[in-house]
């Protein structure tokens, strides 16, 4: 319990605005050390698991549970007598509770939640569950179930397992910050009223949201719907989810995402074709995919690169707007232009070349890009050195389209004048621009402070007011949705992170207003221009002129584009279409 007060205090100094009510379930504080919790299995067979209060790994005056179970389904039982249905399953309820395991837990586990006999959570598979050696809090979106029950079971569904939980809880009537059911309130509303696309990437592990994709009660698909209006797979468009074993090819959740986005009104960008990482093991790359251990040629390399665009890019064409076709290949070292990767050093510098040429004749209609880390700001050596190559790319006119940025940034860093200049240069190169993998993390010492939020709020309005002053770049896509599911804890080892729009609890952030206030003035101020599809079927539902006629209801882009120049109300903003 006393590291839960810990994080209700931390959560007032940041969140002082939010009244978000916390019931305890469990702290397991009133047990004596030694005392077993009851266990069950869902089938109701024998099973070989125990449940036993003890101290806490990382504190010793915190009571915890430590379950070490060696049968599937086999979860623990929460008393919730005193806690009625509609307060545990509330439509803005999350259950949260905190998980530490120990180094010599597997990786992948699937969580199931079953409230008496009822399933009303399960991951949608066997997924990463974070760090082990540290506390982590994890939070569900549990469905209601039909039935009534006293007991809620808690659970990875595995044979091997071992792991500590506390602070069984729910935080319920969540102030989001936001109303997801109105339109004024969401980004993607004025991302589109100024022609852009505002992104999100999401992800298998991501609050569930491919198992869950097909419910747009959930907390994650409703917010991905109603503040975005373009999505990017975090990982299942990479080589590795889409041809696993040579030649047989796995679109379900690709194609899982496409039909969310299309029944959202939402475009897809496609990430990524070509990558030296997350390649399948059956490529041979090594760890750093680096190696040829097939001993490839270069025209079997080729043939591989051609058979995986040709049959991914086809197989989405018309519904993946642009595709990041080869990602990450300039080098970090400054005195090469290329890293090494399986691709460059057996077929040579010109794969990328032939990743755009076979790209293109699949889809000539998708937008091309390349994209990468640490070339957001002019100036910066390998900035400089993604320019030359760009450059020459567009001088031998391989199919390129656009170019983009990953920005995954830290707070502090964000040089407007830079990024203005970078996309300036591009647009003389006649190429587009795109923010594709928005984050800016924090160090881990500033987690909590109001300060630091906003900080990181200025460094996000900064880039939109960019990208909104560059006809030139038509997107920013966030890297996760909400700060629980972005990559930078794991990547910077636990040393930096909350880098994103939203909380750990979906609530929005200092920067997530500041972008939204970005955007409102950038609807009211900017024209209309590049607007191609963004195919929000009702962004413009009542169009009047600068007399205050009503020239339109329920107008669609294709119909605003043909108005004559001039200023507009647009659902209550003023526009200029010119
Ligand atoms: C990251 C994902 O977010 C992680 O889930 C995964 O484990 C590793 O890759 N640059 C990219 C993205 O182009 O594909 C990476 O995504 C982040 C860095």
């Amino acid at each position: 319990m006393k590291k839960l007060i810990t994080l209700i205090s931390a959560m007032c100094v940041v969140w002082a605005m939010q009244a978000t009510d916390i019931v305890m379930l469990q702290d397991f504080e009133s047990y004596n050390i030694g005392d077993s919790i009851s266990m069950k299995n869902i089938y109701g067979s024998d099973f070989s698991a125990s449940a036993v209060v003890c101290i806490d790994p990382r504190d010793s005056e915190n009571r915890v549970l430590h379950i070490n179970c060696a049968t599937w389904n086999t979860l623990v039982n929460i008393a919730v007598s005193g806690v009625s249905k509609e307060e545990l399953f509330g439509e803005n309820t999350l259950l949260v509770y905190d998980l530490y395991r120990p180094a010599t837990d597997g990786n992948y586990k699937q969580l199931m939640i079953y409230y008496g006999n009822e399933r009303v959570y399960i991951d949608g598979s066997f997924v990463s569950q974070g760090a082990t050696e540290r506390w982590l809090t994890k939070s569900y979106n549990p469905y209601t179930p039909a039935i009534e029950s006293e007991t809620l079971s808690i659970g990875f569904n595995s044979n091997n397992c071992e792991y500590y939980i506390d602070n069984v809880r729910i935080l319920k009537d969540i102030d989001f910050g936001f109303d997801y059911t109105d339109k004024q309130q969401s980004l993607r509303h004025y991302a589109t009223l100024c022609g852009k696309n505002i992104g999100v990437a999401v992800a298998m592990s991501d609050a569930n949201f491919y198992a869950d994709i097909e419910d747009s009660t959930k907390i994650v698909t409703r917010t991905v719907s109603s503040q975005f209006n373009m999505v990017v797979a975090g990982n299942e468009m990479k080589f590795d989810a889409l041809q696993p074993s040579v030649g047989q090819f796995d679109f379900t959740n690709g194609d899982k995402l496409v039909a969310f986005a299309s029944k959202h009104g939402m475009k897809v960008r496609g990430h990524t074709l070509i990558w030296h990482s997350q390649l399948p093991g059956w490529i041979g790359a090594g760890s750093e995919g680096t190696q040829n251990n097939n001993n490839y040629t270069r025209e079997q390399l080729l043939a591989i690169m051609e058979r995986h665009i040709t049959t991914v890019v086809s197989h989405y064409k018309g519904k993946v707007h642009e595709w990041d076709v080869v990602n990450e290949c300039v080098s970090d070292n400054n005195n090469e232009i290329l890293r090494p990767s399986i691709w460059k050093d057996v077929i040579g510098e010109d794969f990328i070349d032939s990743a755009f040429v076979y790209a293109h004749r699949a889809d000539p209609e998708a937008k091309l890009y390349i994209n990468d880390y640490s070339v957001e700001f002019s100036g910066n050596n390998k900035a400089d050195r993604y320019y030359t190559l760009i450059k020459k790319l567009k001088n031998r006119n391989v199919p390129i389209d656009g170019v983009g940025m990953q920005s995954h940034l830290y707070v502090g860093s964000v040089d407007s004048a830079k990024l203005d200049a970078n996309m300036k240069r591009y647009e003389l190169l006649g190429l587009e621009c795109a923010i594709t993998e928005l984050d800016l993390s924090l160090p881990t010492g500033q987690f909590g402070l109001m300060s630091a939020y906003e900080a990181q709020a200025a460094d996000y309005r900064k880039i939109i007011n960019v990208a909104l002053g560059n006809t030139n770049c038509h997107s920013v896509l966030m890297w996760g949705v909400c700060d629980a599911v972005s990559w930078i804890p794991g990547f910077t080892g636990y040393t930096r992170g909350e880098p994103l729009l939203l909380d750990s609890f979906f609530v929005a952030k200092p920067a997530y207003y500041a972008v939204l206030d970005a955007l409102k003035s950038g609807a009211g101020t900017l024209a209309i221009r590049h607007t191609s599809s963004p195919n929000h079927e009702d962004a413009y539902t009542n169009v009047y002129n600068a007399m205050g006629q009503l020239v339109g209801t329920n107008m669609n882009v294709h119909d605003i584009h043909h108005l004559p120049n001039g200023f507009y109300i647009i659902n209550h903003e003023k526009v200029i279409i010119r």
